[in-house]
């Protein structure tokens, strides 16, 4: 498979880039821009690959509240740019979607794929725009893995931010009435990289097993990197956040360990073995 990274310097768009090497072309935000459907064209026929990992995004929550027209011209044109590019030219699209889609109020359990999403902000918004763009475009040939809380080699993550603040604070304030499921860049590499060989298509939760709040997080990823910093519990109202969070938002990766016939590591055990290694201790 010849593979075509949109997104590149991102932090999952560069795990794919490391991890394929010379088999991908990685094209970053300012080689290849999605909002550009000419640029996108021209890179799908300059390139011709065989799959495309589209790891674009907008990404930051709060901002999109008061700019959607970013937050929509990248997660949702940009998502139906890169589904037209590919439908030219007979190319299968890998997408990225987020727990986000979710309101958080659902009470029996983790989400599945079977649930209807119903976005509590812009940021879910328009990533669930781009999730119907690519179905509508691409109906047969993609698949859509929706991801939470994602952290890996980039600064644009949760970890990287609390290692700042604990650098600066004398104690870190968390939030412990949100709940996710920490996934590493390298699971969903892996997992991505097995569904394609092994022909699945369609939506599926690509997540560590497991769920946690942002506080039991927080604490374990202090723990692993050796860090002794005071984590107080807070409620996410305390923070007065421009974009609402849905409170309760794991999702299941059952579909697809079930496709796959695999156990995706459970959040924790993840964690502890790739977080050493993405942040270099
Ligand atoms: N991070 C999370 O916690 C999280 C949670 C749920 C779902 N997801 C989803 O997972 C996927 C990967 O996220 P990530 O954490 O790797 O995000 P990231 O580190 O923020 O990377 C996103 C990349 O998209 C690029 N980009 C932005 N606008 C673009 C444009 N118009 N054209 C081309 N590229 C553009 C950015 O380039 P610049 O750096 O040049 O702006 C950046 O390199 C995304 O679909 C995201 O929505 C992430």
């Amino acid at each position: 498979m010849k593979f075509l990274v949109l997104g590149a310097s991102g932090q999952l768009g560069s795990e794919f880039a490391l991890r394929l090497g010379n088999s991908c072309v990685a094209l970053s935000s300012r080689e290849c821009d999605v909002t550009n459907l000419k640029a996108v064209l021209e890179a799908v026929e300059t390139f011709r690959p065989t799959v495309i990992l589209n790891c674009a995004a907008y990404n930051l929550v709060d901002s999109a509240e008061s700019d959607f027209v970013s937050a929509f011209k990248v997660n949702g044109l940009g998502v139906r740019n890169v589904a037209h590019a590919a439908s030219r030219f007979g190319i299968f699209v890998v997408h990225f979607s987020t727990d986000y889609v979710f309101n958080g109020k659902k009470e029996e359990g983790p989400y599945t794929e079977n649930d209807s999403p119903d976005p509590v902000n812009v940021y879910g918004r328009s990533k669930l725009f781009g999730e119907e763009f690519l179905r509508e475009e691409l109906p047969h040939r993609h698949l859509i893995f929706r991801v939470s809380w994602l952290y890996g080699r980039g600064r644009q993550n949760f970890v990287w931010k609390l290692l700042n603040w604990a650098g600066e604070r004398p104690y870190l304030k968390v939030a412990c009435d949100e709940f996710s499921v920490p996934t590493s860049t390298r699971t969903v590499v892996d997992y991505t990289l097995l569904a394609l060989k092994k022909g699945l298509t369609g939506l599926f939760h690509l997540v560590n097993t497991g769920f946690t709040s942002r506080f039991e997080w927080a604490r374990e990823a202090l723990k692993t990197l050796g860090l002794k910093k005071f984590v107080r519990p807070a409620y996410m109202a305390e923070f007065n956040l421009p974009a609402k969070r849905p409170g309760f938002s794991p999702m299941s990766n059952g579909r697809l360990s079930g496709e796959l016939s695999v156990e995706i590591p459970h959040w924790l055990e993840e964690l502890r073995s790739f977080l050493p290694v993405a942040f270099n201790r």
